[in-house]
């Protein structure tokens, strides 16, 4: 495992980080449901590999990704970095409407009073008495950015959280942020079939000694199998709402595989998956390459992208030819 700093926090991240989403379950990971005793497991093979750093959030699964990680974390919680969200709840009491979703209506809300209330809920639900890193789960621009901030900054006086992060967010909202105290990193969606968002953060992350830490880089698992885009999804399911199981996009994904990523996966003789993350990692220095699992082979499987040396030449090969299936911007 390779790790890194947080920003500029000292915090120390091995540069695969855990995503939790799918472990939520609900109407938007439904194939599998998970109890604490597997994600008990899931952190066993993620320390064994290296991989300190996990990733949740309030909203995933309602609640259920932090709950079952509160329970499995029980005894180890120092072994790892953890990191949750907050912005998005469903409370009711107050902020601007996000979405329906598993019976709940999700609102946003930047506001001292509901951030604050964000990390008190996590807190209780992951068995913590503090959080490692706290993300803006979506910037909006209903209340000052002082007053987010001034929140998050108490809250790390209080020893309740060690840094903050963004996500959902622009360039220019990063630099607002910044004006406030360190934004340690931000999070945001970046793949081969979405890059441009990450290609125009790059140079004010770069600026800031910001931490870019890349969600969705395999596409929920798109591009980790040439059949993932002839799989049909059940209402609601995140997979059945993403572009590429439409056309033009889905014979150009089909294309892209046939004359490229499939040839190179025998040139490197690698997976899918690790042909993408090496491809992934090689875009910015400073990336942190989050990566969602449900099963530990995924996990064993994906930390295999660091024995890859993608050339330059493969790697800009890979950009030229995702083109035709590449769509500019993504909401997950
Ligand atoms: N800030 C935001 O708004 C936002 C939005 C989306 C996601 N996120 C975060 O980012 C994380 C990652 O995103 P994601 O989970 O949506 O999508 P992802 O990482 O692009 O894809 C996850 C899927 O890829 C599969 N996978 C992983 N490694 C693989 C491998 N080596 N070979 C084959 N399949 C592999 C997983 O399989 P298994 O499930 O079978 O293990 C899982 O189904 C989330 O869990 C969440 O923590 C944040």
């Amino acid at each position: 495992m390779k790790y890194m700093n947080l920003g500029n926090t000292g915090i120390e991240v091995s540069q695969i980080a855990f995503g939790t989403w799918g472990i939520g379950g609900g109407i938007v990971w439904p194939d599998m449901a998970l109890d604490a005793g597997h994600v008990r497991a899931l952190l066993k093979e993620a320390k064994d590999l290296g991989i300190n750093y996990i990733d949740t959030a309030p909203v995933y699964g309602t609640s259920m990704s932090e709950k079952l990680l509160g329970e499995a974390l029980k005894g180890q919680r120092e072994d790892f970095v953890l990191q949750t969200k907050c912005s998005l709840n469903w409370r009711g009491d107050g902020g601007n409407y996000h979405y329906s979703r598993d019976g709940v209506t999700v609102n946003n809300d930047t506001s001292a009073r509901a951030v604050k209330q964000d990390v008190e809920d996590s807190l209780l639900r992951l068995q913590t008495d503090y959080i490692d890193s706290v993300v803006v789960h979506y910037v909006c621009k209903s209340w000052p950015v002082e007053e987010t901030m001034g929140a998050l900054q108490d809250l790390i006086k209080e020893g309740k959280i060690r840094a903050i992060a963004l996500s959902n967010s622009q360039p220019e909202d990063l630099a607002e942020y910044e004006k406030y105290g360190h934004v340690a990193a931000v999070q945001e969606f970046f793949s081969l079939l979405s890059p441009f968002h990450g290609y125009d953060y790059f140079e004010n992350c770069r600026r800031y000694g910001t931490t870019f830490q890349v969600y969705g880089a395999l596409e929920e698992g798109f591009l980790t199998d040439p059949a993932f885009v002839d799989k049909e999804f059940p209402a609601g399911d995140v997979r059945g709402k993403l572009p590429w199981i439409h056309e033009p996009i889905k014979s150009a994904i089909h294309t892209l595989f046939d004359e490229t990523l499939t040839p190179l996966c025998e040139k490197y003789q690698c997976s899918y998956a690790n042909l993408i993350e090496a491809w992934t990692l090689k875009q910015y220095p400073d990336l942190n390459l989050l990566v969602g699992f449900r099963r530990a082979e995924t996990m064993r499987d994906t930390v295999k992208c660091f024995d890859i040396d993608l050339s330059e030449e493969d790697c800009l090969l890979m950009s030229e030819k995702a083109a035709p299936a590449q769509v500019p911007v993504l909401d997950k």
